[in-house]
């Protein structure tokens, strides 16, 4: 099965919707800002940041906002995610292990999760190699 294919306009899009995201991320306690945009089979851009919490464990992920947003469009399925966070060579951003199950839900194993920072595009993995083996609703439904 052929992967899906990201055009460059629409990582382009993707990118600036999660720098934008990420400068009105609110961080206080962290002070590690994150934006992140989710394309849906739309063809749509959903957008968010993560959301920290005086009580630390209720923050939210900047990858669930943007999943929700999405939801919240009507979008169901999820093509590619660009994450915005501070960190370069050897220390790219890539989803926490709970956004990998979030994102799961909503995107087949060829989903694009592209990392990147303020200056420039990161590394580019698939769901299927950030979360291999990986729990679905597949294995619910019919049961
Ligand atoms: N964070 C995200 O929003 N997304 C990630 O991919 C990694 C971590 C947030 C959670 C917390 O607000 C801050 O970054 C530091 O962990």
């Amino acid at each position: 099965m052929p992967g899906f294919t990201l055009t460059d306009s629409q990582q382009q899009a993707l990118l600036q919707a999660a720098r934008q995201a990420q400068r009105n991320a609110y961080a206080p306690y962290s002070n590690y800002p994150v934006g992140a945009a989710v394309l849906d089979a739309q063809g749509r851009i959903h957008a968010g940041c993560n959301v920290e919490n005086a009580a630390y464990p209720e923050g939210l992920c900047a990858e669930a906002a943007a999943l929700s947003a999405m939801v919240l469009a009507g979008g169901r399925q999820a093509r590619a995610v660009l994450v915005v966070g501070s960190g370069g060579e050897g220390s790219w951003i890539t989803p926490c292990g709970g956004c990998r199950q979030k994102l799961r839900e909503f995107g087949a194993p060829d989903l694009i999760i592209q990392s990147a920072n303020e200056l420039t595009l990161g590394p580019r993995h698939t769901l299927a190699q950030l979360l291999p083996e990986s729990f679905g609703p597949g294995h619910i439904k019919g049961s």
